[in-house]
């Protein structure tokens, strides 16, 4: 890409319209065109599994489950029926620990899969839907079974159809992991007492604001995207650790990486994402930020009413990092809520899009991960 390393609102302006056009880019503009029926649809579907089970069991990976948790982790909510996770590993261990903690309680399932097909959660999910037929009996099973996937293909689909199973569709133009503000991430989030509606106006104010065609060279997501090209071409940093001073962000920061990880590295090029969570981190990986190697930048999310003592020491951190020869990106949100969550949703998709645009990389497909799962389906 051509650029002389500063932020080009004409280039952005481009970029942008490329990814709102793209096949892949329904999330661009979800927040303004989100279908208010579905919406209470799903809050319909949250009440009835609220008032029949203590435990949602919530089968999926990859972007069908790494942003409703980092919600849920985030801001742990109450909510009568607690959210447990499957279908994310292969390992038999952490599947019996699930089935432990439900014991003998009243509980659903809800399957999240776009393609109906992937190993983990299928396995998963044939576990727990025999764990319903053995409780509740075949026919009464069903209807404590949801199912989020595609409108019409897969076997996921077929089967939700034939079985009357609870069940809402991903659009066709959103992919995995910009997925999370979707019925992918909504219904779990609702039956968890998220505020959705705030979740969804907190994308909103990103859309409309960040993204204001007037005034792109002012954006501070566009800023954010250009410094990361910059970084990445110019200065040879190669690794971005993205950091925050709050321990429940820890699995936002893992749904970041995917986010990343999976939208840039390709054609052997892309940012390395990494994470850290401080001040806990600042005594093992900070030593390595202060005077490892330089390849790296950081990007700290800051909560405006965080804790003095939080706040103070986010202020030496970006003081030590910085002389010991660390550029620090900072990206300042009010509070740890729905509304600067959602925010950061939206910011980050989009930010990445835009960033893998500038580095010419297409940012929704995926087709390293699509060998792996093509060849774990022959090896089985
Ligand atoms: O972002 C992606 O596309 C992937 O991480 C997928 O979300 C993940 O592989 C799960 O795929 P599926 O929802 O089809 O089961």
């Amino acid at each position: 890409m051509e650029t002389n390393f500063s932020v080009d609102p004409k280039l952005a302006e481009r970029l942008l319209f490329e990814i709102e056009s793209d096949q892949m880019g329904g999330w661009y503009d979800l927040p303004n065109t989100y279908n208010v029926d579905e919406i209470k649809h799903i809050k319909e579907l949250a009440r009835k599994i609220q008032s029949t089970s203590k435990f949602l069991v919530c089968i999926g990976v990859g972007g069908s489950y790494l942003g409703h948790r980092a919600v849920i982790e985030a801001l742990s909510p109450k909510s009568p029926t607690k959210i447990l996770y499957a279908g994310n590993s292969l390992s038999t261990r952490e599947l019996n620990k699930v089935i432990d903690e439900i014991g003998d309680d009243d509980f659903s399932i809800l399957v999240i899969s776009k393609s109906g097909t992937t190993i983990e959660p299928a396995l998963a999910f044939d576990a727990f839907k025999q764990k319903l037929q053995k409780k509740y009996g075949e026919k009464d099973s069903c209807s404590r079974i949801f199912v989020t996937t595609d409108a019409n293909h897969g076997a996921l689909h077929d089967e939700a159809i034939a079985n009357h199973y609870g069940s809402l569709t991903i659009p066709n133009d959103i992919g995995g992991r910009y997925s999370v503000l979707s019925t992918v991430g909504l219904l779990p989030l609702a039956v968890a007492n998220v505020n959705i509606d705030k979740l969804l106006e907190g994308a909103k104010f990103c859309r409309d604001k960040m993204l204001n065609t007037g005034d792109l060279g002012n954006s501070m997501l566009v800023r954010y995207a250009f410094d990361r090209y910059r970084l990445y071409k110019k200065d040879g940093c190669d690794v971005e650790v993205l950091a925050s001073f709050e321990p429940s962000m820890l699995y936002f920061n893992e749904w970041w990486k995917q986010l990343f990880g999976e939208s840039e590295g390709k054609n052997y090029q892309g940012i390395f994402p990494a994470s850290v969570v401080y001040t806990t981190d600042l005594h093992s990986m900070g030593q390595y930020m202060q005077q490892g190697r330089r390849n790296i930048f950081e990007t700290i999310i800051e909560f405006a009413d965080n804790s003095g003592a939080n706040l103070a020491a986010e202020k030496a951190t970006v003081y030590a990092h910085r002389l010991g020869g660390i550029e620090v990106l900072e990206i300042k949100v009010p509070s740890l809520d729905e509304l600067s969550l959602g925010f950061l949703f939206q910011f980050f998709e989009t930010a990445c899009a835009l960033s893998a645009k500038l580095m010419g990389i297409n940012p929704f497909d995926q087709p390293g991960v699509e060998v792996y799962k093509q060849k774990m389906r022959e090896l089985l």
